[in-house]
């Protein structure tokens, strides 16, 4: 009687491991295999309609050019970290295109090469746009690591996925800076490319990068070459909105802004004995909506197989002087200025010869009027004291 009562007690025990063990491998081979991808507008294809990623579409560039090509019926898939961007602007661009399949929004770190590798692969994407960078001048020149990992690596990255998942188009967000200090002005494409500062040197390692892979693949590449952005949308929309701590890095007009709306004391001019007319430095000031309008024709024309490089600029320079000038009409505000001396990594004198973009994109600049452009920014600066927050 005990044998038979201790023989069935270990069958039992042997049932309940046995299920125990299939249950296991059961959960083992779930955890393990991907989750089912569900189809959306964004994966798949569609005849007709061309699906943009715009990298770093939260920022400031990007989330202009996000506007228009909604407006174009373009389909958007935004990616950003928003290190540096505004889910604000996010918001209000999936505010103003609601519709299944226009935009969508993927939080990711694009020097995560595993998440660009998920996103590529489970979208389909016609072209990308490659907006997100660092793009301080002086922060570059104090830490120049950071720089060559979130410029030059992480496009490195965006490539190869591009290669690997055949994504056909490639508008890259190159700069000025690559150029350096160059002895004549204006700068034209054929201007050697001379970098001065880290952040400069990270974009033409870049744009070596994607050329040297465009002679080896069928991809249509368009290198832009931005000279100074100022300006946001004229319907007031969106706008520039850096994060309060990035102050200090700040471009020229963001800071003219913030001396206006009391947040600083007011301007300090860094450099007033370059060999200018007025000894401060020349720049090439470029509206955003004029900027973007080029992205869109680049965009039209790229062709597989062919790398198109342009200086987007209007080809007028202007110093800081007459910009604070332009600054004070556009806000209304006597801003107070302070003369400092140099800061490491600037350059003198920066203006573009756009006459390749002219005759092969049939693009000119529109918005050429710095006081115009500067009041437009203004409007959207004075009703948003606290950025996309308010
Ligand atoms: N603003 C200018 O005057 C100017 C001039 C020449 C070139 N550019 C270039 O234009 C592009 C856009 O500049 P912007 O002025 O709009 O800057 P921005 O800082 O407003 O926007 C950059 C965006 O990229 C995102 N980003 C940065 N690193 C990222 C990462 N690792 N992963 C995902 N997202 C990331 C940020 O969160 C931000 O939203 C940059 O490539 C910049 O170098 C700007």
């Amino acid at each position: 009687m005990d044998f038979v009562e201790t023989k069935r007690r270990s069958n039992f025990t042997r049932k309940i491991v046995l299920a125990a063990g299939i249950t296991a491998v059961f959960v083992f081979l779930f955890k393990r295999s991907p989750a089912p991808i569900t189809s959306t507008k964004f994966s798949e294809h569609e005849p007709g309609v061309t699906h943009v990623l715009v990298t770093g579409g939260a920022g400031f560039i990007g989330s202009h050019a996000v506007l228009r090509l909604l407006k174009d019926s373009y389909r958007v898939t935004i990616v950003d970290n928003l290190s540096r961007g505004n889910m604000g602007a996010v918001k209000i661009l999936q505010g103003l295109y609601p519709e299944p399949g226009r935009l969508q929004f993927i939080y990711a770190d694009l020097g995560d090469a595993q998440a660009v590798n998920k996103i590529f692969s489970e979208n389909a994407f016609d072209a990308v746009m490659h907006f997100a960078a660092v793009a301080y001048v002086g922060e570059s020149t104090a830490e120049p690591l950071r720089y060559y990992h979130n410029i030059t690596s992480n496009t490195l990255l965006i490539v190869e996925a591009m290669a690997a998942h055949n994504v056909k188009t490639l508008i890259y967000s190159s700069t000025c800076a690559t150029y350096g200090e160059p002895d004549k002005m204006p700068i034209t494409e054929e201007t050697p490319q001379v970098p001065i500062n880290p952040y400069g040197k990270a974009k033409k390692m870049s744009e070596d990068i994607i050329r040297d892979f465009s002679k080896t693949s069928n991809m249509g590449v368009m290198i832009l070459r931005y000279f100074n952005v100022i300006g946001s949308d004229p319907e007031g929309r969106l706008g520039e909105a850096p994060r309060p701590e990035l102050r200090e890095q700040g471009r020229i007009s963001g800071a003219c802004f913030d001396a206006a709306r009391g947040i600083i004391p007011g301007l300090k001019i860094r450099g007033t004995d370059y060999k200018t007319s007025d000894g401060t430095c020349v720049r090439d000031y470029i509206d955003v909506t004029d900027l973007i309008d080029a992205h869109v024709k680049a965009l039209a024309h790229a062709s597989p197989g062919k790398v198109g490089i342009y200086n987007v600029g209007t080809g007028k320079g202007s110093s800081v002087k007459e910009f604070v000038e332009a600054c004070k009409k556009a806000t209304g505000v006597n801003i107070k200025v302070d003369f400092l001396s140099r800061r490491p990594g600037d350059y003198a004198e920066v203006y573009s010869d756009p006459s390749k973009i002219n005759n092969e994109l049939n693009w000119t600049a529109k918005y050429t009027n710095l006081e115009e452009s500067l009041s437009i920014a203004w409007r959207w600066q004075r009703e948003h004291i606290n950025g996309y927050n308010g």
